[in-house]
Order: structure tokens, then C-alpha cells, then sequence
């Protein structure tokens, strides 16, 4: 039996699990089940731990029999590695031959295959990789089984390999309310991925953590919001690759030369024309949920803003790449590939004011009473959202508890700055290693969560199932601290 889908499906949250049926948010087709069939997919949209929805799928007999992609897509590429057949509708399935010795032979086939359905140049090495599916909360017993096997198998990583955020803190894992027994797999999963090679970074930001590669770099990405960030504002090349071909890449140090590492396919595709100031994360984010939302696969061309601050770009990359597969944009004036499209025309037009930017946030928003939780930090804030943080909550106090993520790296040197302790005394928890989306939040009793960020909301909703309020950060010092 056949099922075509109308629109590019989120494997992460879109499908339930356990039954196969899709869930996700105006799907067309969603409450039909993929179970059994062959399945005709336009393309997949959101997190690249999607990836893994395929080895839970396997594992609860809720798997389609087949998977027919119409244009070449990484994330549901992997799920060949969950043992369900994948082909590319219209390729010519040219063979490739790859000799790579000491990896596991399923991983060669699969980076050949990979290569023979997207119709790939040739293979090309990779400076760096960056790992997503971290989390137990996200891969849950599905992943972590297939994380043993192939560490049994005595797959060591050649490439230089970071780690996205796993589900807690690694050190302070009690003081979130973690419990006991999903610490203990999170650990599990942390010394697997470091036994075989990776950096344990545990960061949404490798780029502000050791991991940075410089314009015209070829690597292998999962996060989305990182694989957005890297290709539009560093001119790196990756494509949104599934967590799981990011560890085949780790191990054969190459892939096949396809997508967003040619320079064909990083002209845009769509002009975006902004009618309207925007200021602060929260507002970028929107930007980039709305354009994700409407054209899901585009390589936007934005025009109308003048300058943008890194945390502006950041919520930019992870706003597009939550509501659709936004791999790659440009702003004109700020990012570095923009001025090679001066006078380019594309098809589409999208043109964005305050009305609609406005209207996207109150859908987002699911409450408008006090928070249990304020959380803030998705992507993980960098130094200078810190600092301005510290700055705007210095002598005040917090009326709800409030989470801020970052990376290890920056907690360690705000910790040994005497930084932290400004916001200590603010009643400001800063974590390392997760995120609150990552986090297994629902089972730690928080049901109502403010966040300044959109593709946080998104998720809370979806994967931990609390209610949601959208707040800029500004709103957020007057309202919930005193
Ligand atoms: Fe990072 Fe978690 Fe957001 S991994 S981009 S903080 S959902």
C-alpha cells in the first residue's frame, strides 16, 4: 500500500512511535498511519535526531515498509541504517565503490548508497563533525541500544567529533531534579560517544566551543540550528545531516559531495523582504519560523535589516530549522555569501511585518498567567548574551525559577569570572550540557514554561508536552523579576 505525503514530515515529533501514525501539527496527513507501507516523502523538516525515529519505529513493528524520497534528504536517508529501505525517486543510481579499512562494512555500504541515491560527485573528506541525538530523552532505549552495538563493534571516530546537549547536567544533574534512572543512561550514552572518540561538548553552539570551521570548509553536521548557522554565517558547507550519518562520517572521515556542499544549491531561492524592525533573539527567531514554516526546503535571500548581533543570527538559524529544513540563508549586508546575490531574482517573494510576526508569536503561545519555569538559553546562550543577561538582572530577583542554558566551557570561565555569582544572587540557575528541551522536564513536574526563543517552544510543546508562553527578554525582566 501506498501513502503519499503533501508536505515535508518532522521524524522527531511528527510520527507517534508506537503506533506509526503521524501527529504532526496541519500535516495533511495527519492521524494515517505509516505503518507497512510505502511511503512517498517530500523531504523532512526540524530536528536532525529524527534520524533515530526510525530505529524506534523498527523496534515497535511500526515501521513503513519502504521510504520513497523525491528529493535527497540526510535525515531520512538514515533510516537505510535502521534496516528500512530507502529510494530517491528519479535517480539514476549510479554505483560507487568506497574502500575504508577498520570501519563496520554497513557503514561503507551505507555512505555508498547514500551516494548512489543522491546522484554525489564523488566522496570529499570532512574537517569536522558535530553529533545531535545526544539526549536519552530524545533517542531513548532504541538509540542507546544501537549506540552499544556499535561500540561493541569497535567503531572509533577519525574526525574531529563535538557532541550536542545531552538530557542534564552532567554535574549537577540533582540539582535539576533529574531522575536517578534516566541519569544513569544519559551517562551511559556520554562515555559511549566519548569512548569511541567524540568531544564531549555537549553544546547546540560547537561553533563558540573549539569547533569552528572557516569559510568554504566542508563538514558533517546534525543540529539544525548549528548546520544553519554554519553554512549562512561562518560560509561553511554541510548539509542537515541525521544524527546518525554524522557518526558513519565521524568513522570513514568522508562523505558523499551532495546538497549544500555544491555551490548550485546555495543560490537563493526566495527573497524575503522585511517591512519592519526587528530587535532581540525572540523577534529573529519568529523571522526564521515563519520562513521555515512557509517555504520548508528555501534558501532565503533576505533584504531590510541592517546589522544583526550573533544572538540575533543564532535564533535566526534554530527558528527556520524548527518549523521547516532551512539549511542555509542569507541576509544581505550581514552574511558573508549575500553579496553574491545582489541583483538576484528568485520566483517567490515573502514579504514579513510587525502584523505577522506578531500573530506567529500568539500562536506559539499556549498560556498567559505566571510560569513554573522561565527558561532560556535555546541556542545555547553565548558570552555576550550572559553578560547582558547579568546585566539587566544585577540587583534584582527572580519571581520564578529560572534556568539559563550554555556550554561547559563558558559556565566554567563565568564561574572562575565571579560572573555567576551576580547571577546567583538573582536567582538565576545556569546549567551546562542540556537544554530544557532536551531534558526529560515533564517527568521533573514543570507544566507551564516561559522561553524567549521559538523553536523552543515548538518542542516544549511537542516533546515534553508543557504549556508555553513566547517572552522577549526585555518583557521578561519586568515581568518576572522584581
Ligand atoms: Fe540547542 Fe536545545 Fe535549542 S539543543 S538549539 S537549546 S532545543
Amino acid at each position: 500500500m501506498m501513502l503519499k505525503l503533501e508536505k515535508p514530515i518532522s521524524w522527531l515529533d511528527g510520527v507517534d512511535t508506537s503506533t506509526g501514525v503521524i501527529k504532526q501539527k496541519n500535516h495533511p496527513q495527519k492521524g494515517i498511519s505509516i505503518t507497512g507501507k510505502t511511503v512517498v516523502v517530500p523531504g523532512s523538516i526540524g530536528s536532525t535526531v529524527g534520524a533515530y525515529t526510525f530505529f524506534k519505529l523498527v523496534k515497535n513493528g511500526s515501521a513503513p515498509r519502504k521510504i520513497v524520497l523525491t528529493g535527497p534528504d540526510s535525515v531520512t536517508i538514515g533510516a537505510v541504517l535502521a534496516g528500512i529501505e530507502v529510494e530517491l525517486s528519479g535517480s539514476r543510481g549510479t554505483k560507487y565503490k568506497l574502500r575504508i579499512k577498520g570501519v563496520p562494512e554497513r557503514f561503507v555500504r551505507y555512505l555508498e548508497k547514500e551516494a548512489e541515491m543522491t546522484e554525489a560527485e564523488e566522496f570529499i573528506p570532512v574537517r569536522s563533525v558535530h553529533l545531535s541525538g545526544i539526549s536519552y530523552a530524545t533517542i531513548g532505549k532504541a538509540g542507546l541500544e544501537f549506540l552499544r552495538e556499535i561500540h561493541s563493534s569497535g567503531v572509533h571516530f577519525q574526525t574531529l567529533t563535538t557532541t550536542n546537549p545531552a538530557g542534564m547536567d552532567l554535574e549537577r544533574w540533582r540539582d535539576m531534579g533529574v531522575p536517578g534512572s534516566f541519569a544513569e543512561k544519559q551517562l551511559e550514552i556520554v562515555s559511549l560517544l566519548t569512548e569511541m572518540g567524540a568531544i564531549p561538548t555537549l553544546t547546540c553552539t560547537p561553533y563558540l566551543s573549539g569547533n569552528l570551521p572557516l569559510f568554504g570548509e566542508h563538514v558533517c553536521w546534525g543540529e539544525s540550528s548549528a548546520v544553519a548557522f554554519a553554512n549562512s554565517v561562518l560560509g561553511a558547507r554541510t548539509n542537515r545531516e541525521g544524527s546518525v550519518k554524522g557518526m558513519v562520517a565521524a568513522a570513514c572521515g568522508c562523505i558523499p559531495l551532495y546538497g549544500k556542499h555544491l555551490e548550485r544549491n546555495r543560490q537563493p531561492t526566495l527573497k524575503v523582504v522585511l517591512k519592519c524592525n526587528l530587535s532581540g533573539p525572540m523577534e529573529f527567531g519568529l523571522l526564521g519560523f515563519l520562513i521555515g514554516r512557509e517555504f520548508p526546503d528555501a534558501v532565503p535571500l533576505i533584504s531590510g535589516i541592517n546589522k544583526m548581533k550573533l544572538s540575533e543570527l543564532k535564533a535566526l538559524s534554530a527558528g527556520g530549522a524548527a518549523s521547516g529544513g532551512i539549511e542555509l540563508f542569507h541576509v544581505k549586508g550581514v552574511t558573508p555569501e549575500a553579496q553574491l546575490y545582489e541583483r538576484y531574482d528568485t520566483t517567490s517573494t515573502l514579504p514579513v511585518g510587525k502584523r505577522e510576526i506578531l500573530s506567529l508569536r500568539e500562536d506559539l503561545s499556549t498560556f498567559n498567567s505566571s510560569p513554573d519555569l522561565l527558561a532560556l538559553g535555546c541556542p545555547h546562550f553565548s558570552a555576550e548574551e550572559l553578560l547582558e543577561f547579568m546585566k539587566m538582572v544585577q540587583g534584582k530577583r527572580a519571581l520564578v525559577r529560572t534556568w539559563i542554558f550554555t556550554s561547559r566551557t563558558l559556565l566554567t570561565a563565568f564561574r572562575r569570572s565571579g560572573h555567576l555569582r551576580i547571577l546567583k544572587t538573582a536567582g538565576v540557575e545556569v546549567y551546562a550540557d542540556t537544554c530544557m528541551v532536551v531534558c526529560p522536564l515533564e517527568r521533573m513536574g514543570f507544566r507551564k514554561v516561559a522561553t524567549n526563543s521559538p523553536k523552543a517552544a515548538k518542542y516544549l510543546r511537542s516533546m515534553r508536552g508543557v504549556d508555553v508562553m513566547l517572552v522577549s527578554l526585555r518583557e521578561i525582566t519586568n515581568k518576572f523579576f522584581s
